[in-house]
């Protein structure tokens, strides 16, 4: 979604704001532009599409200053075109602003406005904010001024950086509910959304809570709230290896993630198996363990792919803790004034931390009094900091926008979490060391898996021109059926649904004829005879079948087209292995049809507008 760098300090800041602005592009984005204040005046440049573009024509007409402003923009209001584009300016042309977020009340706010003689030259709600800040800017000739009356009188959620060229030693951002990280250079500061833009100038970072405000000149960096009351705030040092956000020789970061996966799936164990006591160690939620394991109910609640997880997590806590659990779209839970008191656990899963769905779910957990526990990648990301407890993935930046190993990474986590509760209540210490053992071998299979990525390449050869697909499993891979029809759709614009193989009778199976591609996930488990009846009224109806099957199964070869083989594993683990070749053949299928892997039309890494 929506991306923003800033810069003040003695160096060029067009160079360091594109390069920012293109570590971001992963986020999703329609729409790109810079600004920056150069003797006295301020320059900008933006237009639709993509930051390459921008770059070629910033690099033909030049852009110099050692303070700007960089912005790529995901389009909410007015569509994606270069006026629409940010920064937005004043009607003087003095004052510069890129926001991220929503301004709710911006129609009421516009009409004032236009009634004041301000001229509107886009559709977008931002620009209401910088004709608002240019209103008391002319009042009283100060920006930091100007700046916190205008938010006082916002509602919405926003991540903005400003400047101006009567002030050029002033950068200005602030934050309510869109991240803003400030990085600390030497006589420099930097200003990004997500640190992955500003990581290769400076560790030394400070993170925005909401309601507030940071002003940096070239010298000195004040922090306060915008009502102007001081703020406590600590430096923090960020290990971020840049090599990661990089694409390492794979075509796309997509596949390159998907590749990863045996190492980010031991990453996310590392260190937290206790082999001879079977069980696992989770030194983020040791201190409120307590009323996770005594909890009369756990609310399950996240977006997109981690909501898939969810759905996992549920069945696992489920069979091994015996404590009910629910599992809720986050936007829902946040608007339906859910049931919570002190013996309910929330736990949300987000990879970026930051989806503002799943943000406001922990705050209204919170505001009723559930204990509230975060599973997520980004480190020290918003909602890793409002949790009360949490576990981080260790995955890695994901940088594709279909989400891959953070999922499998999220499945791994729960199954650690399960390991612990369930090793705290009933499981045998025997049961608990033999689900360690499997737990270490799993990143083994998952290579292997990976190394039949050829097989699946050609399947998706075959059914790449398809235009409607059908994934079906039961148990613990009915969610897997979600996630794999969600990949399809995501990357390849085929429409994909998943269903529990039992639910096809009451009603998709209406949809199967000679020309329907069937996914189903038959692994050998308590449920594997039940899929093969599914299967064979899939193939009365001509329908194709592709089966992901456990290996040493043969004869489901004589029921399906394509048969693609996992190693055997425990049934609540199945979910990890058995994901792993839906992501190749959605990678592969969006390949050849000639899809933008890496950025799909519409979607964005991290949604940060409800
Ligand atoms: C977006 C992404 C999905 C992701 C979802 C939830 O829609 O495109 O890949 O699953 O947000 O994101 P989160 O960061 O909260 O896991």
């Amino acid at each position: 979604m929506c991306g923003i760098v800033g810069y003040i300090g003695n160096r060029e800041a067009s160079p360091i704001l594109l390069e920012g602005l293109k570590r971001l592009e992963y986020r999703g984005y329609d729409s790109a532009g810079v600004s920056t204040v150069a003797t006295g005046k301020l320059l900008m440049h933006k237009r639709s599409g993509k930051i390459n573009e921008l770059e070629r024509e910033l690099t033909m007409r030049g852009m110099p200053g050692t303070l700007g402003i960089g912005h790529t923009r995901w389009a909410t209001h007015g569509e994606p075109n270069s006026e629409n584009a940010h920064p937005h300016d004043d009607c003087t042309g003095k004052i510069a602003l890129i926001h991220n977020g929503i301004i709710e009340n911006y129609s009421v706010l516009k009409k004032e406005l236009q009634a004041k003689g301000h001229h509107f030259k886009t559709q977008t709600d931002t620009e209401t904010l910088v004709h608002l800040i240019e209103e008391f800017y002319k009042e009283n000739g100060l920006l930091e001024k100007a700046v916190r009356k205008a938010l006082l009188l916002i509602k919405g959620t926003y991540g903005i950086a400003v400047i101006c060229s009567d002030e050029p030693d002033t950068l200005i951002t602030a934050r309510n509910g869109s991240p803003i990280v400030l990085g600390i250079g030497n006589h420099e500061y930097f200003v990004a959304s997500d640190v992955a833009a500003i990581a290769e100038h400076t560790c030394n970072v400070t993170y925005l809570d909401d309601n507030e405000m940071a002003v940096m000149h070239r010298e000195n960096l004040v922090i306060k709230t915008i009502d102007d009351r001081p703020v406590e705030k600590r430096v923090e040092h960020v290990a971020f290896d840049l090599e990661k956000i990089e694409k390492g020789g794979y075509h796309h970061f997509m596949l390159k993630e998907i590749m990863e996966q045996p190492q980010t799936i031991f990453d996310s164990m590392r260190g937290r198996l206790v082999e001879e006591e079977g069980t696992a160690k989770l030194g983020g939620i040791q201190h409120e363990l307590e009323s996770l394991l005594y909890a009369r109910r756990v609310l399950l609640s996240a977006c997109g792919t981690s909501w898939h997880a969810a759905l996992i997590g549920e069945y696992m806590i489920e069979e091994y803790v015996r404590i009910p659990v629910e599992v809720e779209y986050a936007s829902e839970f946040r608007y339906r004034d859910p049931i919570l008191d002190r013996d309910t656990v929330v736990i949300v899963i987000s990879q970026s931390g930051e989806t503002a769905d799943t943000l406001a779910a922990v705050r209204e957990a919170k505001r009723k009094r559930a204990k509230v526990f975060g599973i997520c990648n980004v480190v020290g990301s918003s909602i890793a900091r409002e949790t009360d407890a949490g576990i981080y993935l260790h995955a890695g930046p994901e940088i594709g926008v279909a989400s891959t190993k953070a999922f499998t990474s999220q499945v791994t986590v729960l199954s650690l979490m399960t390991l612990l509760l369930a090793r705290m209540s009933s499981m045998s210490s025997s049961r608990g060391r033999e689900i360690v053992q499997e737990l270490k071998i799993l990143p083994e299979k998952v290579k292997q898996i990976l190394n039949a990525h050829k097989d699946i390449e050609q399947i998706a050869a075959k059914y790449a021109n398809k235009q409607n697909f059908l994934y079906l499993g039961r148990g613990y891979n009915f969610p897997v059926a979600l996630e794999g029809a969600l990949k399809l759709k995501e990357i390849s614009y085929i429409h994909a649904e998943g269903y529990p193989a039992a639910e096809m009778k009451h009603g998709p199976i209406a949809l199967i004829d000679d020309n329907m591609p069937v996914v189903f996930i038959a692994t050998k488990d308590s449920s594997y005879e039940k899929i093969i009846s599914n299967i064979e009224e899939v193939r009365a109806r001509k329908g194709k079948v592709i089966a992901i099957a456990t290996e040493g199964d043969d004869f489901i070869k004589t029921k399906a087209d394509h048969t693609i083989y996992i190693p055997p594993t425990l049934e609540f683990l199945t979910p990890i292995l058995t994901i792993i070749p839906l992501q190749l053949l959605a990678y592969y299928i969006a390949v050849k049809r000639g899809c933008d892997v890496d950025q799909p039309r519409n979607l964005a890494k991290s949604v940060t507008v409800e």
